[in-house]
């Protein structure tokens, strides 16, 4: 075999020796050595995609803990905690107590592990998820999982930080955050979103973070108990004291220039996961158990 390979054409016989006694730049040998280099190549970037997917899930997981605790104002950007002490994410999360809530009964389910439901996933899962009525969609997702893994923090006078997921559509993509309320779960303590892809300095605004910090202290819910909250168009007038409990400029946020798109999205996510068809009965739970002022 291997004297018949290395002998001349005349002897060799088979489609490599075909190969190796053509020259070097037949089409045969370019077509060969790009699909070859096509398979190596395609082996090697799904091989890694397979290997890495974990620590990239492991990432994820770690930037939405990290979110989280920047919202509930328990983490700094500087990466440290509210007190200024350097602490690991997994140390400054054991604060935060975990539940999967039932949305339509605003119950605890405690059959589903919230370190591990993926509400994500799950609006994908038929047996997991529900079709929303499109006059109700207002968020404009179609479907969403029955449950969501809600976070609170309790402090020595009971619930001090309610931590909720919301996510729906702005103009370009769907829009994934976390709400944080004060304990009264009206009382905004901030907005954050960990997924998004809207036009980076335009609807992208919505990670700004001096847009997101005038979050902070505005009521979600108006007196008659409606959600309420909304992004207007253009800057909110609050010459008549946002402090007085009663201006409107206690419901709004100022819009992202060019992007009242992206800003009727947020409106739009905030009130279908505050109303009946998101969190609207776990609150309404919350209040009647007293955890809720
Ligand atoms: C390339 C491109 C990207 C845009 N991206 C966004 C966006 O991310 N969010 C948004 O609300 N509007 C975006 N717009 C603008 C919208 O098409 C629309 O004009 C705008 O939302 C209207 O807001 P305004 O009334 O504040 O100008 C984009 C427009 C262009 C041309």
């Amino acid at each position: 075999m291997q004297a018949d390979s290395h002998s001349n054409g005349g002897t060799q016989s088979g489609w490599i020796a075909r190969i190796r006694n053509a020259p070097q730049n037949s089409t045969g040998n370019i077509v060969m050595v790009a699909v070859a280099l096509s398979i190596v190549c395609s082996v090697l970037v799904s091989g890694t995609a397979v290997l890495l997917r974990p620590l990239q899930l492991d990432n994820e997981k770690q930037n939405r803990q990290r979110i989280i605790l920047e919202v509930a104002g328990l983490l700094d950007n500087s990466g440290q905690d509210a007190s200024g002490k350097e602490q690991s994410l997994e140390q400054l999360f054991s604060q935060i107590e975990a539940h999967v809530v039932e949305l339509a009964s605003g119950e605890y389910v405690d059959t589903l592990d919230p370190a591990t439901f993926d509400a994500q996933a799950a609006s994908r899962d038929p047996e997991l998820a529900v079709e929303i009525p499109a006059a109700r969609d207002i968020a404009n997702i179609v479907q969403r999982a029955k449950y969501a893994t809600v976070y609170m923090v309790r402090g020595e006078s009971g619930l001090n930080t309610l931590i909720l997921p919301v996510y729906g559509y702005g103009l370009w993509s769907t829009m994934y955050g976390f709400l944080a309320f004060e304990g009264d779960a009206n009382t905004i303590k901030g907005l954050r979103f960990y997924q998004q892809a809207e036009t980076p300095g335009l609807g992208g605004e919505v990670d700004n973070p001096r847009w997101r910090a005038q979050w902070q202290g505005k009521l979600a819910f108006g007196p008659d108990g409606e959600p309420k909250i909304e992004v207007i168009r253009g800057v909110v007038d609050d010459r008549a004291g946002a402090g007085d409990g009663t201006s409107a400029a206690r419901y709004q946020v100022d819009g992202l220039a060019g992007s009242t798109l992206t800003g009727r999205g947020v409106t739009n996510l905030m009130h279908y996961w505050l109303g009946d068809e998101g969190f609207g009965p776990y609150l309404t739970r919350l209040k009647a158990t007293g955890e809720v002022q």
